[in-house]
């Protein structure tokens, strides 16, 4: 038996394997694909952190609180922005060398702005390509390692559980023959679920694997409802949808309307830089109201865009648009899943043994609207921090972070609602999903899905097996995305275009129970 199983090898999967090893732990890394293949290395915009003055961690944790639309844990974000500088040193020292202004030894590190964000404090590598360089480092760094071993191509198919803990997991190995990994501990860092979407910027490995995994083994999942749409993915047929980085109107561009209108002035402060789900949102309702199906992005006035944004040059290319002198289309796309398998600030989930780290988790640090350029960070601090805890013996969660709201009393429990049976394909799932449950929701839009949707299908194979995974996923979040009879965050519902303060509270989805539960009074931010 290992001391650790760790499911998932992206920035939150090898932080974690790496700081165990460090800290004497024997691990296994099991990942579907190969080792580097996750949605980090697509990362663009960066990790965003308060390096250097004058910003401060109390600036980006009121950043990260209003983005969060009242439903961050303020314990869990002060976290992540207290030990998120520590991190990204530690990730340097590990090798990942992100830009800077200048040479030598007078050169600062580049800090880019990006959606919400009050001052400039997004460290990128490579111009955009900041996943594709922390995930090279990551790897290099797990294959020093003695005490980690990698099994690529391994398809996690169900948790062990007994005695009322996790004791690793049943899996295929890269020949498709049914193997156990057994374990002390297992952390669940298998990223997020954009494949429930027709449109998606996540990469095809993201089907919610890890999330589906801890709901069948009864492990407590919450936030689910709040899936983020990035604003500004190119309109274009290949998939994953090329991402068009915030960074891009962090450094002056433009989003325009289909008569070459700058409409973000009239929707905040910020305009293009308002929050993601404000940007979002703004662009899908013109969409739908006049009929389109893309706005435009308009990045004429960068300078050096070939050189600042290698990889999004490198996508226009292959559609032959010259951002220089082309205005670029856009629409959203599905990006990061808020929610996931609720932990507390240790990344310990409702069952023991059981912890998740990363877009898999909630932890409470996106609340109901992620803020851009935090998910990197989030994996690179909660990531130890789970680990730190193993070590220390903890062996139970405690109510912190999302949790703290597990503990309050319930507020209400959700009606169960029906499911179907039948089969499904991936792109009926996806088309399904993406009408009923996409930036724009209302009850009949979402009453559709789960009507829609069977309770499960046969699986016999990694895709059959993901597909479940995706089903259940997709399930959980349109019956929390029902039972949210308000707008907040990423979460817009066209027959309730207001927050409610009698749903400032969270969602938890347990085998097939859905519990609301209220904030707790003394941890309600002025913000909601
Ligand atoms: C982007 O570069 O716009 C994406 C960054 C993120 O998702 O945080």
């Amino acid at each position: 038996m290992t001391d650790l199983l760790v499911l998932g090898s992206g920035i939150a999967g090898l932080s974690a394997a790496i700081h165990a090893a460090r800290r004497g732990l024997s691990v296994v890394v099991l990942t579907k694909g190969e080792l580097a293949l996750s949605a980090t290395r697509y990362a663009q915009g960066g990790v965003a952190a308060a390096l250097e003055e004058p910003d401060s961690a109390e600036l980006h944790l009121s950043d990260t609180l209003a983005a969060g639309a009242g439903l961050c844990d303020s314990d869990a974000v002060r976290v992540l922005v207290t030990e998120g500088p520590g991190r990204v040193r530690d990730l340097m020292a590990l090798g990942a060398v992100f830009d800077r202004t200048g040479d030598g030894a007078t050169a600062a590190l580049a800090l880019a702005r990006e959606g919400g964000h009050s001052v400039s404090r997004v460290v990128h590598a490579g111009g955009d390509a900041t996943g594709a360089e922390i995930e090279r480092a990551l790897v290099a760094a797990v294959h020093s390692l003695d005490l980690v071993t990698v099994r690529e191509r391994c398809f996690a198919v169900d948790l062990i559980v007994q005695g009322g803990r996790c004791v690793g997991v049943r899996a295929l190995d890269a020949a498709g023959a049914p193997i156990e990994v057994r374990a002390r501990d297992t952390i669940v860092a298998t990223g997020g679920a954009g494949q429930l979407f027709a449109v998606t910027t996540n990469p095809v490995v993201s089907t919610g694997d890890g999330i589906a995994l801890a709901l069948r083994a009864g492990a407590a999942v919450a936030d689910i409802e709040f899936m983020q749409f990035h604003p500004t993915a190119l309109h274009h047929p290949s998939m994953p949808r090329p991402l068009l980085s915030e960074a891009l109107r962090g450094e002056g561009a433009v989003l325009r309307d289909e008569h070459g209108v700058a409409f973000m002035t009239d929707e905040h402060p910020l305009a293009g830089l308002a929050p993601r789900d404000v940007v979002s949102r703004a662009i899908a309702r013109r969409l739908v109201d006049r009929g389109l199906d893309h706005l435009w992005l308009d990045a004429t006035t960068i300078r050096d865009f070939p050189d600042r944004f290698p990889t999004i040059w490198a996508s226009a290319q292959t559609v032959a648009l010259d951002p220089r002198r082309d205005w670029l289309p856009v629409a959203p796309a599905a990006h990061y899943l808020c929610g996931g398998v609720a932990t507390d600030l240790d990344g310990a989930t409702t069952l023991p043994g059981l912890w998740s780290c990363g877009e898999a988790a909630c932890s409470g640090v996106h609340g109901a609207n992620r803020l851009a350029s935090n998910s990197l960070l989030d994996g690179l601090v909660f990531a130890p921090r789970a680990v730190d805890a193993i070590c220390s013996g903890k062996d139970a969660c405690e109510a912190t972070g999302v949790l703290r709201a597990a503990a309050e009393p319930r507020g209400f429990r959700a009606s169960r609602a029906s499911r179907s049976t039948g089969s499904i394909t991936l792109e009926e799932l996806q088309s399904v999903m993406t009408a009923g449950a996409g930036v724009l929701r209302d009850a009949e839009s979402l009453q559709g899905v789960l009507d829609v949707l069977p309770s499960d299908v046969v699986a016999v194979n990694p895709a059959g097996y993901e597909l479940r995974n995706l089903l259940a996923v997709g399930w959980a979040l349109a019956r929390a995305a029902l039972e949210r009879e308000e707008s907040r965050g990423t979460h817009t519902r066209l027959d309730f275009p207001n927050h409610s303060n009698l749903l400032l509270g969270r969602f938890f989805q347990e085998g097939e129970a859905l519990t609301f539960h209220p904030l707790p009074v003394d941890v309600r931010q002025p913000s909601a």
